[in-house]
């Protein structure tokens, strides 16, 4: 991109400070410098002196301003807030941001700059138009940053490849990644997530590039230690995170752009999918052998085929003659139901199809300067494409789903919404319209180009999806899984990657595109256990469904041209592995219902890079095959045929158990035993691990709740188990159990206090089990200062073992030794 010289704005004539703002005038163009929080500031630079008007479908949200105080001296002005400050040299446009102790981070190495940009520069796959459209369709903004040497740069969305991007060009705009499947080396995927966090010892950063053009950053690949940030749309605007650690970054990117929706419990289980059960029989026979085979299930996911001729919200009524009984079958077997739905509608106007009759007469469609509506060929053949900028729109999109409500469908799952055209055979390139045109207007009035709305359809096509969910079921969580999807997404929307391969290589990629996935905010992912593509085989699928317990969305999905890929269909000895992986899961539900109340109030992922944890361990960043789920569990995983076994890193400063042997790791690193079924599971010491019993499905209370307590004498432990009515949004309203846990330690060992449940939510009654892990027995065991009798030792897991009816008051158990 250097051939053509970019213009300079510098350098800066005069500027003023209001309360929360700094602004500039360059010679030519205007910065300015908002403080929208205290610890989150926003930079915009617009070399035409006009800042873009706001869009109604922005994803980010408005926050009550911080107050920023502004000095000049010797030409340097300097600003800050409580929490991040910034200079800004005068002269030469130089912006650098400094932590409270004045460490710089994020320092330009220039002013932004300018240019005209022709379609062949940029890397904006399935755009067969022959240039970009005029305007500031075309005006790329430049702007380029020191990388300090130790920083890693962590995020960027779905990406495959390394979790640190260093030495990476990106560029973000979502395509249909999936023809044959995305590899290691893919850059545009079918999600666009321009944001990152920047971690070096002692410091993160983070910065979101607010640009749903096309943009791209160079992350030191061209020059070793520069960033290069770029933008289409003729406006550089971004936002600076002040962090100072990556759960921070995490929290500020979240409180602008949403916090990441509370999903209904249900979907936190099994999910089961194919493409397609083709017939209600089919699925019903699905949902018995789940149950005869006692492996829990809660949901099944039907595919495309259920439609008549692809037209979205309509029943084959051949495969699915009575949807309603259909659905009520299952839902009395406790098993929910999830429809595909494709933004694609068919341009069937001969039917009577009132998808395609209504949203043309009331003009919801993407449509040309002429008012002849967009038309692509997608799986119904030629297809009209909604217009989601539109309020209007995404609330008649909304409305579409009441059909399927009424059946009783309990989840949508929005597909082919990059919006995917182009890359199928549908139809003829040249012959039928291909990709929507990057110059077609959308939104009211055709507020925007389509080359400045492209990235948000899919993301737009969740919220409408998931407004119209709590409009037609009050009171009740929506569940929406999307496949394409922009910053923000976690506040519509669960999401999987995209079409996988049933290859060793895509099990391996799964955990640094989902815990990339965490870093930008939105931690409700999962990629297609067992692969998409090709025929999986029975040791990947049993190392897929280990791993995949611990994905925050637990779903196995297949290709109608591979083999079957229930749990049941590759014998005995693979089925049973599946099912105590699922078992697992089910085990695991407390924990991580848990983790989704945090991800909801703090945008916690559930599924994170060790740096997350622990981000001054530098010799733990590049570690992309062992994650943390949560705060309590690390899970290392097995991505190899015939590997029985592999060597665990475990982060210093912690004592860590083996979950299988209840056992402390005496080490800062473990050759873990890995048979087929034994993925390593470690826990973090001064963990309360809140475990359930196995359950064929969440709408089953749980009967027993076991607290396994490991201590760690560095480090004291205290957890908070969250649980509500799994459904409603009545947690809002305090309808909630929180119920706080604390270790301390004890003269020999450690003592468990239990407080009393609190909020209003009254879970079923069950028994508590605790299982406290010490190194030697004790002579006797207290519970609320009383001895108890009948405690245990367990002689394997050295635990003090008891039980006693949860009946919600504060508790406190004492080993005396
Ligand atoms: C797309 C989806 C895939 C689905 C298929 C048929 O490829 O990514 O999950 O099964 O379309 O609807």
């Amino acid at each position: 991109m250097d051939e053509i010289l970019p213009e300079s704005p510098c350098p800066i004539q005069s500027w003023v400070n209001q309360a929360s703002a700094f602004v500039a005038h360059y010679a030519q163009g205007l910065l300015r410098i908002d403080a929208v929080a205290p610890d989150i500031l926003r930079v915009r630079f617009a070399p035409s002196g006009r800042l873009a008007p706001p869009r109604s479908w922005s994803p980010v949200l408005d926050l009550p301003p911080a107050g920023l105080s502004v000095t000049e001296d010797n030409l340097v002005v300097r600003m800050s807030t409580d929490s991040i400050g910034a200079t800004l040299d005068l002269q030469c446009g130089l912006l650098q941001f400094l932590t409270p102790d004045g460490q710089s981070f994020a320092a330009d190495l220039g002013p932004p700059l300018w240019r005209e940009v022709a379609l062949e520069e940029i890397n904006m796959e399935h755009m067969p138009e022959p240039e970009l459209p005029e305007g500031d369709a075309r005006i790329g903004v430049f702007l380029q940053k020191l990388m300090a040497p130790d920083e890693g740069y962590f995020g960027f969305g779905q990406r495959t490849g390394q979790l640190d991007r260093r030495h990476r060009r990106l560029t973000n705009w979502t395509i249909d990644r999936s023809s044959p499947g995305h590899s290691r080396g893919d850059d545009n995927m079918y999600q666009a997530h321009p944001v990152f966090m920047a971690v070096r010892p002692g410091l993160t950063w983070g910065l979101f590039l607010n640009s749903t053009w096309y943009s791209s950053f160079d992350v030191g690949a061209q020059d070793d230690d520069v960033l290069n940030i770029f933008t289409l749309g003729g406006e550089l605007d971004y936002f600076v995170f002040a962090g100072p650690t990556p759960a921070a970054v995490v929290e500020q990117l979240t409180r602008l752009t949403g916090r990441p929706m509370l999903p209904p419990l249900w979907t936190m289980g099994y999910h089961q999918s194919r493409w397609s059960y083709g017939t209600d029989s089919d699925v019903r026979e699905i949902a018995r052998t789940f149950r005869d085979h006692w492996i829990p299930l809660d949901a099944i996911h039907l595919d495309i085929d259920y439609m008549d001729g692809y037209r979205v919200f309509t029943w084959d009524e051949d495969r699915f003659p009575a949807p309603s009984e259909t659905i009520a079958a299952l839902h009395a077997d406790n098993v929910r139901v999830v429809t595909i739905i494709d933004p694609g509608v068919k341009k069937d106007l001969e039917t009577g199809y009132q998808v395609a009759e209504s949203g043309l007469g009331a003009g919801h469609f993407i449509a040309h300067a002429d008012g002849e509506p967009f038309s692509g060929w997608v799986w119904p053949d030629e297809s009209l494409f909604p217009d989601f900028c539109r309020d209007a729109t995404r609330l008649w999109w909304g409305d579409q789903h009441s059909g399927l409500v009424e059946v009783g469908i309990d989840g949508f799952w929005c597909d082919m919404n990059e919006p995917s055209i182009v890359d199928r055979p549908f139809r003829e390139p040249g012959v039928c319209e291909q990709p929507v045109p990057l110059s077609i207007a959308q939104g009211d009035d055709g507020e925007a180009l389509h080359a400045e709305t492209h990235n948000l359809y899919g993301q737009l096509m969740a919220q409408a999806t998931w407004e119209g969910l709590k409009r037609l079921r009050p009171g009740q969580r929506p569940w929406v899984l999307t496949r394409s999807g922009f910053v923000g997404v976690q506040r519509w929307a669960a999401s999987w990657m995209g079409d996988n391969n049933a290859w060793w290589e895509h099990l391996e990629m799964s955990l640094p595109q989902l815990a990339s996935m965490g870093l930008c905010g939105s931690p409700h992912v999962g990629v297609d256990i067992g692969g998409f593509y090709q025929n999986t085989h029975a040791e990947l699928y049993a190392r897929w469904m280990e791993l995949g317990t611990f994905y925050p969305f637990m779903r196995s999905h297949a290709h109608c041209d591979s083999r079957a890929q229930e749990p049941w269909s590759f014998g005995p000895e693979i089925e049973a592995t599946a099912r105590s992986a699922i078992e697992l899961r089910y085990r695991l539900l407390p924990y991580l219902y848990t983790l989704a109340h945090l991800a909801h109030r703090s945008g916690e992922p559930l599924l994170r890079p060790l740096l997350y944890d622990f981000p001054d361990a530098a010799h733990l960043h590049q570690i992309h095959d062992q994650v943390m789920v949560g705060p309590q569990l690390m899970v290392a995983a097995i991505y190899s045929p015939g590997v029985r076994r592999r060597l665990v890193e475990l982060p210093p400063g912690h004592t860590w158990y083996d979950f299988r042997t209840g056992l402390p790791v005496d080490s800062d690193h473990l050759v873990a035993d890995a048979p087929l079924g034994g993925i390593p599971i470690l826990v973090r010491g001064g963990s309360i691990l809140t475990l359930g019993n196995v359950r064929p499905c969440t709408a089953e209370p749980l009967s027993e709740l076991t607290l396994e307590i490991y201590p760690d004498h560095n480090n004291p432990g205290a957890w908070t188990l969250i649980e509500d009515d799994g459904e409603s949004f009545a947690y809002q309203d305090g309808m909630l159990c929180e119920r706080a846990m604390w270790i301390s330690p004890g003269s020999q060992g450690a003592e468990l206090s239990i407080a009393a449940q609190s909020g209003d939510f009254a879970p079923a009654l069950r028994r508590l089990a605790i299982r406290l892990h010490l190194a030697q027995p004790p002579a006797s065991v207290l519970l609320d200062d009383n001895a108890v009798e009948d405690w245990t030792w367990d002689e394997a897991r050295h635990a003090v073992v008891l039980g006693l009816d949860d009946d919600g008051q504060e508790h406190r158990i004492v080993p005396r030794f």
